[in-house]
C-alpha cells in the first residue's frame, strides 16, 4: 500500500469515529458602538464543524469531508471582525429584512409609499445600509437531537432602514449529524411589512481560497428564471431556460457557458440571477440545487421552502480581497446559492407575495446538505 493511500485510510477511520457533538464560544471582537461579537463553533458527531458569529449571523467557517474524509473549510470569509465590518461582500451572512434588490429603493404597501436607501447602482440591496448582516443578534446555543444548534434573535424596529413594522426574527442554525447546515428562519410583525430572508455563504467545495468555482458541476431544479435589466432588476418576465446558458437542469460546469455572448450574462458579468423552483409554491421542503466538485468529490445539495434561488457566481470578486489564512480570493472564487423570493417582488404583481401581516408567521427553511461521491 502506498503511503498516501495509508494516510487516506487513517483519515477515513478517524473521521468515521463518532465524536460527541459540541459547541464552544470565544470572543470575536468589539464593534465601534461598544457591542461585543462572539464566535460559536458547532461540531457534529462526524467531526464536521461550523463557526457562526452573532454579528450578522455570519457563517465564518464550515468544514466538510472530501471523499477521503479530509476536512476542508468550504466557505469564504475573514479572520477578523473588522474585515467583516469594513470590506465584506456579504460573506456568509444573514440578509434581510429584504434580501436582494428593490428597484430604486421604492415600494408601495397598503397605499403608502416607502423609500429605502439605495446602495447598489440606484437600487436597494440586501436590507439597506445597516441590514441584518450588520447587527448583533442575541445568541442561544443548544445541543439538539439533530445536532448542535445556535438560535439567533433580533428585533428590527418599526421604520428601521425604512421598512414598516416591528419585525421579530429568529434564525436557528443546526449542524446536523447528517452533515447538513440547516437554517430555519421565523418572523412576526405588528404592521404589514415585506420580508425576504436568506443566507449568503460563498462556497468553494475544493476549499476556500482554492482557485475558482468554474469546474464545479451545477444542477438547478429550475426551468425558468427572471431576466434582469442592466441594473439587475427583474424586467417582470419569467423566461424559460431552454436553449440558453441558464439551463442547468442537467449537471453542467459553472464555467462552461459563463462567458457566452448573452445580454443577461453581460449585465451581471456572469451568473447573478434568480432561478424559479419547479415545485409548487407554497409547498414543502424540496431540492432546488446540487453542486459537485470533481477533484475532492464533495457534493452539496440545497433544499428550500422558498420559491426561488439566486445563483451568484462571485463575478464581482476581483482578486483584491485577502481572506482567511491570507488566501487571496480570485474572481469567481466562490458561488452563492441563496434560496429566496424573487428580487424586487414588491414591485411585480406576477411574483409571489412577500407581504407579512400581523398574526401571520413567516417561516423559511434552507438546508445545505453535504456528501461525497467517488
Ligand atoms: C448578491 C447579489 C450580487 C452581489 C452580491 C454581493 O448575491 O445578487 O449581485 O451584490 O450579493 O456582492
Amino acid at each position: 500500500m502506498k503511503i498516501h493511500h495509508l494516510l487516506a485510510l487513517i483519515h477515513l477511520t478517524m473521521s468515521l469515529q463518532a465524536a460527541t457533538p459540541s459547541i464552544t464560544v470565544k470572543p470575536f471582537g468589539k464593534l465601534a458602538d461598544g457591542q461585543k461579537a462572539d464566535l460559536f463553533t458547532l461540531t457534529n458527531k462526524n467531526g464536521a464543524s461550523t463557526t457562526i458569529s452573532n454579528y450578522g449571523g455570519i457563517v465564518t467557517s464550515l468544514t466538510m469531508p472530501d471523499r477521503n474524509g479530509k476536512l476542508a473549510d468550504v466557505v469564504l470569509g475573514f479572520d477578523s471582525l473588522s474585515k467583516y465590518v469594513m470590506e465584506s461582500p456579504y460573506f456568509g451572512c444573514l440578509v434581510g429584512r429584504y434580501g436582494n434588490r428593490i428597484a430604486k429603493g421604492k415600494f408601495t404597501l397598503d397605499g403608502r409609499n416607502y423609500t429605502l436607501a439605495t446602495n447598489n447602482i440606484g437600487n436597494a440591496l440586501h436590507g439597506g445600509l445597516k441590514g441584518f448582516d450588520k447587527v448583533v443578534w442575541e445568541a442561544t446555543p443548544k445541543i439538539t437531537t439533530q445536532g448542535p444548534s445556535l438560535k439567533l434573535a433580533y428585533v428590527s424596529k418599526d421604520g428601521e432602514e425604512g421598512y414598516p413594522g416591528t419585525l421579530r426574527v429568529t434564525a436557528t442554525y443546526t449542524l446536523t449529524n447528517k452533515n447538513e447546515l440547516k437554517l430555519v428562519y421565523r418572523a412576526t410583525t405588528d404592521r404589514d411589512t415585506i420580508v425576504n430572508l436568506t443566507h449568503h455563504s460563498y462556497f468553494n467545495l475544493a476549499g476556500q481560497g482554492n482557485g475558482t468555482i468554474l469546474d464545479h458541476l451545477l444542477t438547478l431544479d429550475s426551468s425558468r428564471y427572471t431576466p434582469v435589466d442592466k441594473t439587475l432588476i427583474p424586467t417582470g418576465k419569467i423566461a424559460s431556460v431552454k436553449g440558453t446558458p441558464f439551463d442547468f437542469r442537467k449537471p453542467t460546469s459553472i464555467g462552461s457557458r459563463i462567458d457566452a455572448k448573452d445580454e443577461q450574462l453581460k449585465f451581471a458579468g456572469g451568473y447573478d440571477h434568480n432561478f424559479v423552483g419547479d415545485k409548487p409554491f407554497p409547498g414543502s421542503l424540496t431540492r432546488i440545487a446540487k453542486v459537485e466538485e470533481p477533484k475532492s468529490g464533495r457534493v452539496m445539495e440545497v433544499f428550500t421552502t422558498e420559491p426561488a434561488v439566486q445563483f451568484y457566481a462571485g463575478n464581482f470578486l476581483d482578486g483584491t480581497l485577502r481572506g482567511k489564512g491570507g488566501k487571496v480570493y480570485a474572481r469567481r472564487g466562490g458561488f452563492c446559492l441563496e434560496p429566496q423570493h424573487y428580487p424586487d417582488s414588491p414591485n411585480h404583481k406576477n411574483f409571489p407575495s412577500v407581504v407579512l401581516k400581523p398574526g401571520e408567521i413567516y417561516k423559511n427553511t434552507i438546508i445545505y446538505r453535504f456528501s461525497t461521491e467517488r
